[in-house]
Order: C-alpha cells, then sequence, then structure tokens
C-alpha cells in the first residue's frame, strides 16, 4: 500500500471551510490549505481513511491524478487520453464521471464527461480490446472532473457517495436539514460539551443526532459502510480496520442533557425513529411541544435550530413564528445562548433580538444566516427606532 504522502481535497459546503481546517489539523493533516467549498491537504493512505471516517464537515475526499488546460473539446480528450489509465480502470471493470464544471468553453457539463469517458474508453479498448462499463451503480472507480474555465482537474473521488448519507436516517420530514449542515453549525457555534444541547424545532433530528455524535465523539460515519477506496487496488482492509477501530475505541461519554421538541407528532415520530436507528435513544430526550410551552433542561443549555423557512415550508404566519421564538428566548431560556438558521432573512427581523454574531451558510441550495443571541438575563428588544438592527447583514 502507498505510505508516502499525497495531495488530497476534502469538498466542503460555502462557510464550514474553517470548521473543516480545524478538523483536519486535529487528525494531523499536513500543509492544509483554505479553499473555496474545499480544503486542501497532504497525508498518507492512512489519513485518507481517517478522513472519510471521522470528518464531519467533508463531503468528500478526492484524490487529484492530474491537471492540464484544455482551450476546446479535442484538447479534453487529448489530455485525458494521455494519463495511464491502464494503472488505474480494469478494462472490464465499471467506472463513473461526475462532472463539475464552470466554464464558459464547454457549457455543457454533461458533454465534458462524455468526451473524457470516451477518450478513457478508447485508449482502454485499444490496449485491451474491452472498455470498461459506465455506470452510476456501485461503479469500481469513480473520477471527479472539474473544469474551471480551461484549467481542467480528474481526481479520484475516495468516498463515492457524499459523505452527509451518514446512514442514521431512515426517514426524514420536510426540509430536512444536510447532516453536514449540521455538524458545521454545531462546530461554528464553538460548543465545547461542556453544557446541555437543545433543538426546539428539530423535525427529523438531524441537529441532535449530529450534536450526540459530536458529544459522545461517535465517528462521523459511524454508521455506514460503504466507500468508494475500498474498491482501489492498494486498498488495504488491515489498515482500514485498524483506522476505525481506534476511533470506535476514542467514543467517549458525555455529561449534560440533549433535548429536542417539535410542534408536529409527525416530526417527533421521525425524530425518534432516526434516533432509534443510530441507537441514541438514551442519550436524546424529544418531546412533542409548541416551542411556548416547552421548557429547557435544567442547567446551561446550547440553543441551535432551523425555523422553518419561507421558501422551504407553509406555515400560518411565518413572521408571528418568529416572533414567538424571540419571545420565548427573551422570557424562558434567558442566561444562555442561542442560534438559529433561517434562508428567510425578513422573518429574522421579527425574532426582535439582536445577534451577536451572523454568519453566511448554504443549506442545500439556499442562502441562510446562522445568526447568535446572547440572551443575558433581561436581555433587551432591539430599539423599534432602529428596525433595522436584527437583519443579517
Ligand atoms: C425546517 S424544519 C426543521 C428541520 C430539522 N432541522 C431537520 O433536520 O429535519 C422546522 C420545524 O419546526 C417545527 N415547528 C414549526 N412551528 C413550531 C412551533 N411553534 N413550535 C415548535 N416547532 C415548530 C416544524 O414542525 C418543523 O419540523
Amino acid at each position: 500500500m502507498e505510505n508516502k504522502d499525497f495531495r488530497m481535497v476534502a469538498k466542503t459546503m460555502f462557510g464550514l471551510e474553517d470548521v473543516l481546517v480545524k478538523e483536519l489539523e486535529a487528525l494531523g493533516a499536513k500543509n492544509i490549505e483554505k479553499l473555496n467549498r474545499a480544503v486542501g491537504f497532504d497525508g498518507d493512505m492512512i489519513l485518507l481513511y481517517k478522513a472519510n471516517y471521522l470528518l464531519r464537515t467533508a463531503v468528500s475526499i478526492l484524490k487529484p491524478l492530474y491537471s492540464f488546460e484544455a482551450n476546446n473539446e479535442q484538447e479534453l480528450y487529448d489530455n485525458v487520453y494521455k494519463y495511464k489509465w491502464e494503472k488505474l480502470i480494469n478494462s472490464d471493470g465499471t467506472l463513473f464521471i461526475e462532472p463539475v464544471v464552470y466554464s464558459t468553453i464547454f457549457t455543457h457539463s454533461l458533454y465534458a464527461s462524455q468526451k473524457t469517458k470516451d477518450a478513457i474508453c478508447d485508449k482502454l479498448r485499444k490496449m485491451f480490446s474491452q472498455r470498461p462499463t459506465m455506470t452510476r451503480d456501485n461503479p469500481d472507480i469513480i473520477l471527479n472532473l472539474h473544469i474551471h474555465e480551461n484549467q481542467v482537474t480528474i481526481s479520484l473521488n475516495s468516498s463515492g457517495e457524499s459523505l452527509y448519507k451518514r446512514n442514521y436516517r431512515v426517514a426524514v420530514e420536510s426540509a430536512p436539514m444536510n447532516e453536514v449542515v449540521a455538524a458545521g453549525l454545531i462546530q461554528l457555534s464553538g460548543w465545547e460539551k461542556d453544557c446541555n444541547f437543545f433543538d426546539p424545532m428539530c423535525g427529523s433530528g438531524t441537529l441532535l443526532i449530529e450534536a450526540a455524535m459530536f458529544a459522545y465523539n461517535i465517528p462521523a460515519q459511524y454508521y455506514r459502510r460503504d466507500f468508494a477506496f475500498t474498491k482501489w487496488s492498494d486498498f488495504s482492509m488491515p489498515d482500514w480496520k485498524r483506522v476505525r477501530e481506534k476511533a470506535d475505541r476514542e467514543m467517549g461519554d458525555f455529561d449534560y442533557e440533549i433535548w429536542g421538541s417539535d410542534i408536529s407528532g409527525q416530526a417527533i415520530k421521525t425524530a425518534q425513529e432516526n434516533i432509534n436507528n443510530a441507537k441514541l435513544h438514551k442519550d436524546i430526550q424529544i418531546f412533542r411541544n409548541d416551542i411556548q410551552d416547552q421548557d429547557l433542561p435544567e442547567g446551561k443549555t446550547l440553543i441551535i435550530s432551523n425555523p422553518p423557512y419561507g421558501e422551504r415550508l407553509e406555515v400560518d404566519d411565518i413572521f408571528d413564528l418568529y416572533e414567538t421564538i424571540g419571545r420565548v428566548f427573551k422570557n424562558k431560556y434567558s442566561g444562555n445562548t442561542a442560534w438559529l438558521i433561517s434562508s428567510d432573512f425578513e422573518a429574522f427581523k421579527y425574532v426582535g433580538l439582536r445577534p451577536s454574531r451572523r454568519i453566511t451558510v448554504y443549506n442545500s441550495n439556499l442562502e441562510c444566516k446562522f445568526c447568535k443571541y446572547d440572551l443575558y438575563e433581561g436581555s433587551k428588544k432591539a430599539k423599534k427606532q432602529n428596525p433595522e438592527a436584527n437583519l443579517p447583514e
């Protein structure tokens, strides 16, 4: 197995690059470089296994193979053809190419991936009189084709299906949160696992499960078995097993409460199914309640919640709900810290409390603000004469 260092790229979502840098530092990655929705780093195959198993805020780990310039389709074809694909892909194997294209030259990403596939298949057919089969379904090799204008990078995708697919969710409610975003928000909040965690609008329970996994140091992919690198020719099962066993031994205890609640009985049922599936039923408690009637667990509590967005969920009066949230924060949750994530910037104004931090993140393709409220005892409402004070920047 290759035990030399090589370059890798961990892809993430907008706004989570800094927390991913910290996660990679903790794993011992070298030459870490923050990129746009990605972080570059050096390491060996063991680190590639660890990155896949442990990183909470990465969506995939790529191993770049080579880069080149292509100013037209022929140059793309010729440059792809040059690579020694025979060292990587069996001519009777299976292959999938995932295109990520931002280019005025290659305006159709599928066409660019078609050209790439043609070059690889033509080359292997010429050498072995047969060509790999293209399939999306559990292929032997997944190539990531990244084109930015005329700059092309072809990488091996070591993860396969996106790493947000943790495999603990058996069901979702409408507008569920992406698991990587949930994990990222928890880390962005700076939670040091030194108090309770509570989500009063928990939906399918994603924030609760990610909080519990973080609190108990449960590896991000503890529930998942499929990773693309396990099909690579240099895959080492003993090393992979060692990485997982070491990480699993490091799971620990957490001395505080993790609570969630939601007004919808269906949401609570779904959250409970997901919690049970993750075997976290002893660690997370959930309640069916309107936020107005829901008490906090005893003791210092971090609140992170994702109220309905106007775009994604119908609520009778979204502004009323945000006003209620602000009132509950002020009257019932004072003395604690609360964070809200929403893409409804207008609705945020109705919370009526001035956020002390605002961070831009994306949930799926929706631009959101993640706003922090320091709920000091006797928090004052933002002054009426300055309604813009509550507006996320
Ligand atoms: C955007 S969803 C939360 C999604 C969640 N983060 C997930 O991953 O599934 C918003 C949730 O707020 C709940 N909700 C709406 N009004 C509420 C209220 N007054 N009190 C408590 N929950 C409420 C909805 O039932 C819904 O499940």
